[in-house]
């Protein structure tokens, strides 16, 4: 069984989770079911960023004491962990950058760097910027403002320690080039190289403890604690074992995948790779960097009043049209508006009239024709005789069933390409282009027809066709959407738990058994009504 290893970034918990978390979340959780589907040994990680200014300030403004932010982040962290039980997200280890285990491994590796000559003391002359929690040179303000956020910077004159990574420079550009897939999307790599293009200067590790207590101390200074995403970055590796189980951290590293947002890009990159490398261990095995969602053109923020909180989204419309909705409407990778208006239009089209109508039609057929029971494959061999009076609609509709057939069994192809690559749009839209073949056959070979002519062999195989076309879309989707595929599923009248059925199970046409009741019981998605929300 092959291992896969993937992480999220670890959230700040000065605030609650918004769409953006749960977007990075969602993703992750459908590339992790899709590999287990196919038998690969998964290891999800998520978890929580917890120390750092930002969080010292949300602790001290929410009313805390200096010295009790880890009661405050204690709070915080079992919203971030009911929410995604919520979205059912079906993570297998949560990380917390308080946990004494990763603790122990950050000064470890302070320790070690600091010993190999990787970590030096200097004055430094600079800004920082606390909502991103990020260092930035002279050169690289924008006269006082965050070239990313900006906002207003902080100046800094303080001793600080250093982490040598301008001497790898030429080691990772040259590991990028060598390295196609390490960097993803493509025009990430270029960004990534683009900014490579300039020098690259040594990065700030530390805080005074006079400016910032919230923090782990450095191993070889009392008066400094660790710069939190030099603190957090190291997660990937605490979480899978290093140092304290290298048993288990062999198994698990190199990660096949850390999935992040644009913004934190450099900081995956550019620094975590090079920390890698002066450690002596394998950088990650590739980075994907997702696009953001705005709202009507605008980035969200408190103080517009345009936050999206995924708990209310899930409340409103359930949570698997807003999995659907996240995955479907934007390729990953790219930036997105979300609108209600547009989910609401998704789930209408896509999921009460397209998915929710095939399922219910088929059914009530199945159910009116056949008594409810998957009918037997002895027509199948009957229905393929021509005969001359009907002949063309005999061999259109023969080519229609075998189409259905053949791109419903194809869908396994096409879903073991996108869904590993990110592509969730893209397989989506594939597994759609299926639903709709099967809806246009049922409107094409009129089965309220067949039935008054008396034509049981053509109906039995039409009836075959749907719910075997059925039972691969329950197993397709059940990535994206797990609840309803257990619904598909358990309307199919199929016992076997859908999570542990294999992906290759797609490829097998006529698993459903003659004579099998289905089990037709509830509406998959009630449409919403548009007018009455006017
Ligand atoms: N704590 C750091 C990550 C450390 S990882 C070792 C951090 N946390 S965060 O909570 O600010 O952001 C977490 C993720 O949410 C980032 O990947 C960020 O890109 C993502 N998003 C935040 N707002 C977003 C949107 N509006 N849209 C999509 N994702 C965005 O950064």
């Amino acid at each position: 069984m092959n291992k896969f290893y993937i992480t999220t970034p670890l959230y700040y918990v000065n605030s609650k989770p918004h769409i953006g978390h749960s977007y990075t979340q969602i993703a992750c959780d459908v590339v992790s079911r899709f590999m287990r589907q196919c038998g690969h040994d998964v290891f999800f990680m998520t978890g929580t960023d917890e120390h750092g200014e930002k969080i010292e300030k949300a602790a001290l403004e929410r009313g805390g004491k200096p010295g009790e932010e880890k009661k405050f982040v204690d709070g915080i962290v079992p919203v971030f962990k009911d929410l995604w039980k919520k979205l059912d997200i079906n993570y297998d280890y949560f990380i917390r950058t308080t946990d004494a285990v990763h603790i122990n491994t950050v000064r470890s590796i302070l320790a070690k760097l600091h010993k190999d000559g990787h970590i030096y003391k200097k004055e430094y002359k600079g800004w920082f910027c606390t909502p991103c929690e990020t260092f930035w040179s002279e050169k690289q303000s924008m006269d006082g403002i965050c070239p990313d956020c900006k906002r207003p910077l902080e100046k800094l004159d303080e001793a600080n320690y250093f982490f040598r990574i301008s001497v790898y420079q030429k080691w990772l550009v040259d590991y990028i080039n060598s390295n196609p897939g390490f960097i993803r999307p493509d025009f990430r790599r270029n960004e990534v190289l683009g900014f490579l293009k300039e020098e690259l200067l040594d990065l700030c590790i530390s805080r005074p403890k006079s400016r910032l207590s919230w923090g782990i101390e450095i191993p070889f200074d009392k008066d400094y604690v660790t710069y939190v995403w030099f603190d957090a970055l190291i997660n990937y590796v605490s979480g899978a074992g290093y140092p304290h189980d290298m048993a288990a951290f062999k198994k698990l590293w190199p990660a096949d995948c850390h999935v992040i947002g644009k913004d934190i890009l450099r900081h995956h990159a550019v620094y975590w790779p090079i920390m890698c490398q002066a450690l002596g261990i394998e950088p990650p095995g590739s980075i994907f960097a997702h696009g953001w969602w705005v709202i009507k053109g605008e980035k969200m923020s408190k103080s517009k009043d345009n936050v999206v909180d995924p708990l209310e989204m899930a409340a409103k419309y359930s949570v698997d049209p807003y999995r659907y909705f996240l995955l479907r409407e934007v390729q990953f990778g790219m930036d997105g508006t979300f609108s209600e208006e547009a989910l609401v239009t998704r789930y209408n089209s896509d999921l009460a009239n397209d998915l929710g109508n095939l399922l219910s039609r088929t059914l009530s057929m199945v159910e009116k024709y056949f008594g409810g029971k998957v009918p037997g494959v002895r027509f199948f061999e009957r229905s393929c005789s021509s005969r001359s009076q009907d002949e063309i609609f005999y061999r259109k509709f023969q080519n229609n069933c075998d189409n259905m057939k053949e791109k419903a069994v194809a869908l396994g192809v096409e879903l073991e390409k996108s869904i590993p690559n990110f592509d969730f749009a893209g397989a989506l839209s594939k597994i759609w282009e299926v639903i709709n073949i099967a809806n246009k056959l049922i409107e094409d070979s009129k089965p309220w027809a067949l039935a008054k002519e008396k034509k049981p062999d053509e109906l039995a195989q039409l009836m075959i066709g749907l719910l075997e076309t059925l039972r691969i879309i329950a197993i397709s989707v059940y990535p994206f959407m797990p609840g309803t595929a257990k619904n598909i599923w358990a309307q199919l009248g199929m016992k076997e738990d859908l999570g542990k059925v294999r992906f290759s199970e797609i490829k097998a046409w006529g698993d459903l058994k003659e004579g099998r009741k289905i089990n037709k019981s509830n509406v998959l998605f009630p449409r919403i009504d548009t007018t009455k929300r006017k």
